[in-house]
């Protein structure tokens, strides 16, 4: 008897054991606030995967209370503050849903409400915290969303919440930074979305514009260093017209990635490692003293890497030369010579940050954003961005920056005196050509850095060593001088090892395109890092392999005469062009390009290098070379593309003729549309094609004499010349005739299509 009372009395107590176990209980296992529930500090509640909590907590160096979001796995990073301003000075705080509706944080010892969602009342409603960090207060019958916290940031944002700006309001949802670490009351920074014509980011202190991150083009923010290569966890634009433009990431599942501003004003973009169980900084802006607004004044420019670190951009004097000497950059700078409308120029400055206030231009592509920009007096900058287009400046240029290396060119307006007479009109013709540009001088710069890393400092040559050399000066345009005279040849880029080490993913296998005379050639894109599936083979119509001919001759023309430097490429090849995405042909592998200096227009040398097929006779056989050999390289290249063969590869056995000797009978027995590739010889365009037909054979001439420049071959293939010149047989009309003017074998000498051999000899 005894002993059975003993035992109830013990398992009673257990009971008592457990209720008073779950009433102390710190987590409530639920993510849901429903009518009657009182969560009382500290208990918090969780959400369904246990990555958030809403509860009370502690700021680092103080006993104040807060009812807050945080990560579950790191608590002291708290995402979102209910009470930044209205701290409580003890533990008696309690969250409840009041009687209509909304989310009520008393405070226990006063019974004062310190913090309440405020929204209209409702009969009843339930608040639940997602798995993204959002608290979610819903009307019960219908499910209407009438309040969440991600409408109300405090200084994080995390994937799956919005900045905006309303364009028409001016309405902001954006972070603002705490007070300092110990304190979430309002600080003076915030961060948010600026909704111009074209979004960026950007951080205020106070009213003033802090930084800025220049515009979003969809992937990047131009005006973020780090951010060359594109961020996948990145922003998302939305545009939505009644709201202005928002921005958000997607949530991910086990990658907790947060941006956040902190209390001196700094963006930062934070990232989970799991394994070390910490945050880390991914990137943070300002980082230097560049970054701050304006820092230079309006036409100036930054650039860390200098001293003084502000410039005026050129053709631009300090508005106040004294003060601007003391160090006093904020006046900026002044125009040296008025713009005269019709007769400017532009200057191209390579790596910049654009300045603030970009405006859109419509655009097809780099040529006519250039010319719309130059039809409108009061555009007074350009810059095209693959994203974006064309932006265009009107009334000033502050906040830019040279960023050395990643960054977009930036086309100011100069009156043409700021040129020299004869400069402004180079300039003008040089823009066309540039973007093509880019992509032959990655080639340049990497076959530059193998040939270097080869042959060390003994590599002092004439040619395109010296281009290579230029591109390690770190002005913002690249100068060299040219006798007396100051030439611009800014439009050579300028790329660290270490960008392209990264861009060409440690020169992994994938992206080799070949081999080139000097090392291995690379294919690499940058800032289209929007990755496409390069469509599987297709056959180029008529249309696109006209815009690859007149495509190569204009790159030919720019290295022949608009470069300066007159360069003669002597390889020219299929091999050697290469074509972006839009099938614009880019000439690349300057291995064995010579740059004529003056008034050289002809050279020679004793160990020709070159690739058989392409090489003019004299060349090949004399080693004499010139602009009319590379006119003699595409004249191939034309009948090539028009056949679709490859001229050495090409045998005609009927008559035993090469593609050049097969090109010279069709056309000159009146049959040029025979020789077309079947596939595009399809009834339309057929006077074209025998007129490139005639074009190309025109510059196969035997003589150099005979065959025309290549501006004449440009204006042969846009009409300006409508009458052709009757071509003679071409050299090398019969299928592997060593028949020349010295009748000497060279074959051997020569490498194959595929892979060109090359000394550094031949110079
Ligand atoms: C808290 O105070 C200690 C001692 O004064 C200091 O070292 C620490 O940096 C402070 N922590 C924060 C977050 O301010
Ligand atoms: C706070 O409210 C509770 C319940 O409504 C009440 O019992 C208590 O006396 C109040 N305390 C104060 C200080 O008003
Ligand atoms: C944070 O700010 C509060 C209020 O301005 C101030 O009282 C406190 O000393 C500051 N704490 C630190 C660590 O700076
Ligand atoms: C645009 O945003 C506003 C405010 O968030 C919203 O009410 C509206 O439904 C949105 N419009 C569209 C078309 O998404
Ligand atoms: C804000 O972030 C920057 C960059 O990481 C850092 O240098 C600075 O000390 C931070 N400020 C505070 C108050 O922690
Ligand atoms: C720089 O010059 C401006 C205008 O002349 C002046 O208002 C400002 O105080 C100066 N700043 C400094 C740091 O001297
Ligand atoms: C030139 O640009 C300005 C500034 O955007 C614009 O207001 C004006 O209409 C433009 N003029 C012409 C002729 O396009």
């Amino acid at each position: 008897m005894a002993t059975g009372i003993a035992q109830i009395f013990i398992h009673k107590s257990i009971l008592l054991l457990i209720i008073i176990q779950s009433v102390a209980c710190l987590s409530i296992e639920t993510d849901t606030i429903s009518t009657g529930v009182v969560i009382k500090d500290p208990q918090t509640i969780t959400s369904q995967k246990q990555i958030f909590k809403l509860g009370f907590f502690t700021p680092p160096n103080t006993t104040n209370r807060y009812l807050g979001i945080f990560f579950t796995f790191s608590q002291e990073t708290v995402i979102w503050v209910a009470n930044r301003d209205t701290p409580l000075t003890d533990s008696s705080g309690s969250v409840t849903l009041s009687r209509d509706g909304n989310i009520v944080f008393l405070d226990g010892t006063t019974n004062q409400t310190v913090w309440s969602t405020n929204t209209s009342p409702v009969i009843k409603s339930t608040a639940q915290l997602l798995d993204t960090g959002n608290l979610v207060l819903r009307e019960e019958a219908t499910g209407d969303v009438l309040w969440e916290s991600f409408s109300e940031p405090t200084d994080v944002i995390v994937p799956g919440m919005t900045l905006s700006q309303n364009v028409k309001t001016g309405k902001m949802v954006a972070l603002s930074a705490w007070k300092n670490a110990s304190d979430p009351e309002l600080g003076s920074f915030t961060a948010g979305l600026e909704a111009q014509s074209i979004p960026q980011l950007a951080t205020w202190d106070g009213g003033r514009l802090h930084w800025r991150s220049g515009p979003w083009n969809g992937l990047i923010f131009l005006g973020i260093k780090e951010m060359f290569y594109a961020y996948l966890d990145g922003f998302t634009q939305v545009t939505n017209d009644s709201a202005g433009n928002f921005f958000y990431s997607k949530p991910q599942e086990n990658v907790y990635i947060t941006a956040s501003v902190n209390s001196t004003g700094h963006v930062l973009r934070n990232v989970w490692n799991g394994v070390a169980k910490r945050w880390e900084v991914g990137w943070s802006a300002p980082e230097n003293e560049c970054d701050v607004y304006g820092k230079c004044g309006e036409f100036g420019s930054c650039n860390v890497m200098q001293s003084p670190i502000c410039t005026c951009l050129r053709g631009f004097e300090p508005e106040k030369e004294e003060e601007w000497g003391r160090g006093n950059w904020t006046n900026g700078c002044r125009r040296k010579n008025q713009l005269q409308c019709g007769g400017d120029g532009f200057l191209m400055l390579q790596h910049m940050k654009v300045p603030d206030f970009a405006q859109p231009l419509p655009s097809r592509d780099q040529d006519e954003c250039r010319t719309r920009c130059m039809g409108n007096c009061s555009c007074i900058a350009y810059a095209y961005d693959g994203n974006i287009g064309c932006m265009f400046w009107s009334d000033t240029l502050i906040d830019t920056q040279d960023f050395g290396d990643v960054g977009v060119d930036l086309y100011v307006r100069l009156s043409a005196s700021e040129f020299g007479s004869h400069k402004g009109r180079k300039l003008y013709i040089i823009i066309p050509v540039t973007v093509s540009f880019v992509c032959i001088s990655v080639m340049i710069i990497i076959v530059w850095w193998l040939m270097v890393k080869r042959r060390g400092d003994r590599v002092r040559d004439t040619s395109i060593v010296e281009a290579g050399q230029m591109f390690t000066t770190d002005s913002t345009a690249i100068v060299l001088r040219n006798e007396t005279k100051e030439v611009n040849i800014g439009e050579l880029p300028k790329f660290t090892f270490e960008m392209l080490a990264k861009a060409t993913n440690w020169f992994h296998e994938d992206n080799l395109l070949g081999r080139g005379g000097f090392g291995p050639v690379y294919k690499v894109c940058f800032l289209q890092v929007q990755r496409t599936t390069n469509p599987a083979k297709k056959l180029l119509d008529w249309n696109m392999r006209y815009n690859i001919i007149e495509g190569i001759a204009r790159g030919i023309l720019y290295l022949h005469r608009d470069s300066r430097l007159r360069i003669i490429h002597r390889d020219l090849k299929p091999s050697n062009v290469l074509l972006d995405k839009d099938w614009n042909p880019k000439i690349s592998d300057f291995g064995m390009a010579r740059i004529f200096g003056g008034n050289e227009d002809h050279g020679s040398t004793t160990r020709v290098v070159g690739t058989y097929g392409y090489m003019a006779p004299e060349y090949g056989m004399e080693g004499r070379f010139s602009e009319k050999s590379d006119v003699y390289s595409f004249g191939v290249l034309i009948l090539e593309i028009i056949k679709g063969k490859k001229n050495t590869h090409y045998f005609n056995d009927e008559w035993s003729l090469s593609l050049i000797g097969y090109a010279w009978k069709m056309w000159s027995e009146g049959n040029g549309l025979s020789f077309v590739e079947e596939s595009i010889a399809n009834g339309e365009n057929e006077e074209e094609m025998v007129r490139c037909i005639q074009i190309g054979l025109l510059c196969v001439q035997e003589k150099p004499k005979d065959r025309p420049s290549i501006e004449v071959v440009l204006s042969m293939l846009s009409r300006d010349i409508v009458e052709l010149a009757m071509p003679n047989q071409p050299a090398f009309s019969e299928n592997g005739s060593t028949t020349g003017p010295s009748g000497s074998t060279y074959q051997n000498v020569f490498s194959s299509n595929e892979l060109t051999l090359s000394g550094l000899d031949g110079r």
